[in-house]
């Protein structure tokens, strides 16, 4: 009798490359590449832009997914199983990991929220001829009991919080199916649905009036950006964010693969898909906001947004005026809503696949359990109070110095304290389909760690001036 009796289960793994692909892909494809980028590129020299981006995924963000990659394959654990097996000195760096995606998985399941009722408001246009008023006012009650300036009332529990119910139980479900059957189906069927839907929005977006001087604004070349420091820092830290490295995703993604799987060459097929789908954004959000300035008679800069208020007040406008109206609101909001939820399911099964770890318990457990919690939290604090506020603080803090310094002390720890760099290496090597060698540990050992230090100390600087 005792603990040997426990029944041995057999890690759950991934059907094979292509789904392994698609869901690392689902994952790293969300809203930072749809309502991010582009104005990242924009702001920061436009065309000329895409060389330090480019030298930032080729000399850090691909060697950092591969990192993920050797130790979530070779120590086949979610992120604080898969470092203790490394080291057990080293669990602490993906427990940290876990609290920093629970964190952001919180107020992420809103967004999408918000995302899927607008795929819905579009139809009616329901924000009328005041997207903004709405949106803060109404739609999300920010002047608490005011009816807004468009003079529309919502409902707020009908219009926020019950989506957000709904968006929780598609995510718990898909989680509880398990990788095969949840995680991974849903990116299977869902990415391919979100490439061909956003196509179209690109394409349509080049007919609109005005989509040249759109494109013009976003990829006329500043070359004068190339001498600022600032300009890539900028392009580090949207690969990171982009490529959903550093927070323990692609650690768990790759221990459900097999063993005798190609980690390395999926990397680099993930990391070009991802980057591909952000340019496309680029291009189908520039000529949109060109047909925005068109129509008002403005310049493209003074109509240029990125976050909330490109998706939740530019896009609402973009779509009051363009021709085929609802079908641009289903094709930008349905979009924007699937990168969203695929990306939150890659998050949650971080904390999800640690705890299943820790606790031996089953998944269905560990859903009902630690993703109920995370879903009432999410419902409570976001649905109920102002979620605009705490989205704001929280995302300041993970997205950044989370995320960025997380990253670093794994790097650091992980090649030069506890000197693994050969494991991984080897780790990678085995089945890989290219060789992992000297320019690998150059660039994760020594470039990776300058790079993040240097993020940290402008994020933590630029937070408290
Ligand atoms: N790669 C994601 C994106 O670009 O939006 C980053 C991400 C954010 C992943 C939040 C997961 C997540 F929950």
């Amino acid at each position: 009798a005792g603990a040997s009796e426990r029944p041995v289960r057999v890690r759950e793994s991934f059907a094979g490359r292509k789904a392994f692909i698609l869901t690392a892909v689902g994952s790293a494809v969300g809203l930072g590449n749809i309502w991010r980028f582009p104005y990242i590129t924009y702001e920061n020299g436009g065309g000329a832009f895409m060389i330090p981006y480019l030298i930032a995924l080729l000399t850090a963000g691909i060697p950092i997914l591969l990192f993920d990659y050797a130790i979530g394959h070779t120590f086949r654990g979610s992120a604080p199983m898969a470092f203790k097996r490394l080291h057990p000195g080293a669990e602490i760096i993906g427990w940290f990991q876990v609290g920093i995606s629970f964190l952001i998985s919180i107020y992420y399941s809103a967004i999408i929220a918000w995302a899927a009722c607008y795929t819905w408001f579009s139809f009616s246009q329901a924000w009328g001829d005041d997207p903004e008023g709405f949106f803060f006012g109404e739609y999300l009650q920010y002047d608490a009991g005011g009816t807004g300036d468009a003079g529309l009332s919502v409902d707020f529990v009908a219009q926020v919080g019950w989506p957000l119910i709904a968006v929780w139980v598609v995510l718990l479900i898909a989680l509880a199916a398990g990788v095969r059957r949840g995680i991974a189906a849903v990116s299977v069927i869902g990415i391919p649905i979100l490439f061909v839907m956003f196509a179209a929005l690109v394409i349509y977006s080049l007919t609109l009036d005005g989509a040249v001087d759109g494109l013009d604004a976003l990829f006329t070349p500043d070359w004068g950006a190339l001498t600022d420091p600032q300009v890539w820092i900028q392009a580090y830290g949207q690969i990171f964010f982009s490529l959903s490295v550093g927070f323990g995703i692609m650690i768990t993604y790759a221990s459900y693969l097999k063993r005798k799987s190609n980690a390395s060459g999926s990397g680099l097929v993930v990391g070009f898909a991802n980057s591909s789908f952000e340019l496309l954004a680029a291009i189908g959000v520039f000529a949109a906001l060109g047909f925005l300035a068109a129509g008002t008679g403005s310049a493209v800069g003074d109509v240029v947004s990125s976050g909330l208020g490109l998706a939740f007040i530019a896009f609402p406008t973009i779509i009051a005026q363009a021709p085929a109206s609802a079908l641009v609101g289903v094709l930008f909001f349905g979009s924007l809503t699937l990168a969203g939820l695929t990306s939150q399911i890659s998050i949650l099964e971080v904390v999800m696949s640690a705890v299943k770890d820790k606790t031996g318990w089953s998944r269905g457990v560990v859903v009902a359990i630690v993703g109920g919690s995370s879903a009432v939290i999410s419902i409570v604090l976001i649905g109920g109070v102002s979620g605009v506020t705490i989205l704001d603080t929280v995302d300041a803090f993970s997205n950044n110095i989370g995320i960025v310094g997380g990253a670093f002390i794994a790097v650091l720890l992980v090649m030069w304290v506890f000197r693994k760099m050969d494991v991984l290496i080897a780790g990678l090597n085995t089945y890989g389909s290219f060789r992992i060698g000297p320019l690998w540990k150059v660039l994760t050992g020594v470039v990776l760690p300058i790079v993040l230090v240097v993020l940290l100390y402008q994020d933590i600087s630029t937070k408290i001036t």
